[in-house]
């Protein structure tokens, strides 16, 4: 079908596969549509706000869950606050070196390539810039009955995309992409929407993020038993 688009939210907001957007078209997930050669478009006003901003603080993919105020927004669906609309599956439509923090939760799992994301997170950062990314754990109830989830991971995945910063004793093969991020950290994230789990998961998330050991540990050993939600991951560029 043309022109239409599939949204899928998960997290914060509400499941709403196959939301109707702000202009009433129904939505399918851009990341169904290959090569859907979507131009971006800048909302009036972004591309001076950007000139003019300090510090450039961009959150990919978030819908209508914006974290922050003062941040440039990014999603293939042109809901009421965001600020460029894209499909980031096309490249991130920003300068290189012009990003000092790049945000993201609960998108990375739908990017055609994770790794060609990953290098163009890497490209628009400018050097020491940080990327905060939250993903769905590979335990978690959602991760693989949600039909629209494209990439996959697990405490180990961000090990691929450094050549020098590994906290874990677990080694990863190298697949020869040149992206070298600091790894500056990594936490496995405890969630359930009944009220006592919720709780009894973040006493059992304080003491597994105590050392990476324990990460690795209880990952391996017990994680098929209670799963960890997500993974919270803060990455640098050197
Ligand atoms: C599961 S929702 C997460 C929304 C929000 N970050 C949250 O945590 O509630 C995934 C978001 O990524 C957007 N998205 C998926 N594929 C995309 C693409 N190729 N380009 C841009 N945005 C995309 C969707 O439109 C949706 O807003």
């Amino acid at each position: 079908m043309p022109g239409t688009r599939l949204v899928a939210f998960q997290g914060a907001a509400p499941l709403g596969h196959g939301t109707v957007s702000a202009t009433g078209e129904k939505q399918l997930c851009c990341s169904f549509q290959e090569g859907s050669n979507m131009r971006p478009v800048f909302k009036e006003g972004i591309k001076e706000r950007l000139a003019t901003l300090s510090f450039v603080r961009v959150e990919l993919g978030c819908g209508p869950n914006r974290e922050f105020e003062d941040s440039v927004t990014l999603d293939c669906v042109d809901l009421a606050g965001i600020d460029i609309v894209a499909d980031l599956d096309d490249g991130i439509p920003l300068g290189d070196s012009s990003v000092d923090e790049v945000r993201s939760s609960h998108f990375l799992e739908h990017v055609a390539d994770l790794a060609t994301f990953m290098g163009e997170t890497y490209r628009v950062l400018k050097s020491g810039g940080r990327a905060v990314h939250v993903v769905p754990h590979f335990g978690n109830p959602y991760f693989y009955s949600d039909y629209t989830h494209r990439a996959f991971f697990g405490l180990y995945t961000f090990h691929y995309f450094s050549q020098t910063s590994r906290p874990f004793k677990r080694e990863v093969p190298s697949y020869y992409n040149e992206l070298d991020f600091t790894i500056d950290s990594i936490r496995l994230v405890f969630k359930s929407p009944f009220p006592w789990r919720n709780k009894l998961r973040k006493y059992l998330e304080a003491v597994v993020n105590y050392r990476p050991w324990m990460q690795e540990f209880y990952e391996e050993n017990l994680g098929y038993i209670i799963p960890p939600y997500e993974i919270r991951v803060e990455l640098l560029k050197p």
